[in-house]
């Protein structure tokens, strides 16, 4: 029994397993997936995009694959991870999200993160979670304000993975805090 990790009213997020790596490589091959995220990866990166994510999992985070609850579809893959050590916001909570082309606009993206936002603030002890992502990035933009996060643009940084020019250097911060009690 895969474990289930909190569920909203059309979606399940639950720990992916060894049976979700080809819709997953799939997405992280996919041009229009990949856009605005970063190179589209083949099966090699991507399973080392996917094993730094299992790396947290000890620690209760991690990125969850979302299924659709109705027929258990896979639609995407959304979490929380530490913010990467050695950039501005290291140490901090960090959520984001992917999902696949036919899954898109009908609100998902968005129905999964509130998820993961509740889910972190009865399971964390953090008092407020970042999203970051290329400036050009509007559609993920979009879900951020969709979900009730704010642009932080003190906290915006050139992303130190692109080079100087990169269209995906330039990136930007959202921050929602802990309601208070
Ligand atoms: C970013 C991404 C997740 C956004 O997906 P999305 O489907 O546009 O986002 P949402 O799930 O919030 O859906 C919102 C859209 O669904 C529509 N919608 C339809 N039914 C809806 C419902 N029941 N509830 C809410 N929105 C609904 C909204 O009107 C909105 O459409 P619009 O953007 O044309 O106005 C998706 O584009 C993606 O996976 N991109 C590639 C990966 C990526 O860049 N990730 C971000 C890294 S930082």
């Amino acid at each position: 029994m895969i474990e289930t990790i909190v569920e909203s009213e059309r979606l399940r997020l639950r720990v992916p397993g060894a049976a979700d790596r080809a819709t997953l490589h799939g997405w992280f091959g996919d041009r229009q997936v990949m856009a605005d995220l970063g190179p589209v990866r083949d099966a090699v990166t991507s399973d080392e995009v996917l094993a730094r994510h299992d790396g947290y999992r000890a620690d209760g985070l991690g990125f969850w694959m979302v299924e659709r609850r109705a027929d258990g579809v896979p639609v995407g893959f959304c979490g929380l991870k530490p913010s990467d050590p050695g950039r501005p916001l290291a140490g901090e909570l960090e959520i984001g999200w992917m999902f696949g082309p036919a899954h898109w606009g009908q609100g998902y993206a968005g129905e999964a993160a509130r998820a993961v936002i509740d889910w972190a603030w009865a399971h964390r002890p953090d008092s407020r979670i970042v999203a970051v992502t290329a400036r050009v990035n509007v559609k993920s933009q979009r879900v951020m304000e969709r979900i009730g996060m704010r642009a932080e643009p003190t906290l915006d940084y050139e992303h130190p993975s692109y080079p100087e020019g990169d269209r995906l250097r330039d990136s930007v911060v959202y921050v929602i805090d802990r309601p208070a009690p």
